[in-house]
């Protein structure tokens, strides 16, 4: 690790539904030894830390406590989890407007504490926002990270394996570009077992057509998990448990997220969904998936959808 302190310690701003599961998910894996969370609503993170508190016994000892921005000074991690999430039929990038503005209160008074961590940024339209924290921060680009399209890599592995019979953690497989609606599932490099997943679903009988449809249920997972309960949290919260991870245990994990292009895919000065790896440095490089022209042009055209949100949003 970079950091010479002793314990390890995480800040999580925005105490919602995802923000409650993450800080649920990181009692249960005994990741930090420090947790303090922070949202307007302090009656929430106040009845939170008393909560989660009483976890502690059946985990590991955690130091779980409501704080302010300046306790972020000596944080290894901030977790931003802060913003209005969609309402049945509204798109992500429907949020941006609202959620830049709420971002705004909230990078700034982290820095001014002297914070020298990393940002993991979840609220939405996540691709937007991580660009605007790192626009807001001015830290180096490699110190903050989106989640990208870590939830949706992970949607589009568990349907491929329902579908193949195969462990969803065995499947190599990719959701890139926005976390949002002109994401793509890359299908010609996707392997399970080293072994391409178009010959595979060859074998098994499944058509292209099926995979375009699989990657169509993918790209609008949340919708119907929205429209049935009001939100998504739990997979949010595991991924971001992951990248954590990751950065806290310096890893040096590759993992779909949230990372700045500088010449990949021929594109720069957008945040978008690719695999990188992910260490206490926060990304230490992208990796840059051999895309096909085909893959290679949708990657183009979801930067370009982001580009446009991104200027319109922060002008
Ligand atoms: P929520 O409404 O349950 O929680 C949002 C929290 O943010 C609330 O506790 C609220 O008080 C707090 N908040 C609002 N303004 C704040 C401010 N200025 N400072 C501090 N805290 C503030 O919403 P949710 O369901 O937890 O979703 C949170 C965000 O995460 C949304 O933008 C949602 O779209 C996004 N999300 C992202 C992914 C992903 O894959 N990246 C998945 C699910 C949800
Ligand atoms: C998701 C959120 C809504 O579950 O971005 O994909």
């Amino acid at each position: 690790m970079t950091n010479a302190k002793k314990f390890q310690k995480v800040m999580l701003v925005g105490d919602g539904a995802v923000g409650s599961a993450y800080a649920y998910a990181m009692m249960q894996q005994g990741l930090a030894e420090e947790l303090v969370i922070v949202d307007v609503v302090k009656e929430r993170t106040e009845g939170d830390a008393l909560d989660l508190e009483d976890a502690q016994v059946f985990t590991a000892p955690k130091n779980v406590y409501s704080g302010e921005y300046s306790d972020a000074t000596d944080a290894d991690l901030v977790v931003i989890t802060a913003g209005a999430p969609q309402k049945p039929g509204e798109t992500r990038l429907d949020l941006v407007n609202k959620n830049l503005k709420i971002l705004s209160t909230i990078v700034k008074p982290i820095v001014d504490s002297g914070f020298d961590g990393i940002f993991l940024v979840a609220a939405n339209p996540v691709d937007i926002l991580t660009y605007a924290t790192w626009k807001f921060s001015g830290f180096p680009k490699n110190k903050v990270i989106g989640s990208g399209t870590s939830l949706d890599t992970s949607r589009l592995r568990v349907a491929l394996a329902k579908k193949l019979s195969v462990d969803p953690r065995s499947v190599e497989a990719y959701i890139m570009g926005e976390h949002g609606d002109s994401e793509f599932a890359a299908y010609d490099e996707a392997t399970i077992g080293s072994k391409p997943l178009r010959a595979i679903a060859k074998e098994n009988g499944i058509s292209d057509d099926e995979l375009l449809k699989i990657e169509d249920e993918t790209r609008h997972k949340a919708y119907e998990i929205i429209n049935r309960k009001g939100a998504t949290y739990y997979g949010v919260a595991t991924a971001l448990m992951r990248i954590s991870k990751a950065i806290l245990r310096n890893e040096n994990a590759v993992l779909p997220v949230g990372a700045p292009l500088d010449g990949e895919y021929g594109l720069s000065d957008v945040f978008i969904g690719t695999p990188a790896i992910i260490n206490a440095d926060g990304i230490a490089s992208v990796v840059e998936v051999p895309l096909s022209d085909n893959e290679k042009a949708q990657m183009a055209a979801s930067a370009e959808t982001l580009k446009k949100v991104t200027k319109d949003g922060m002008d």
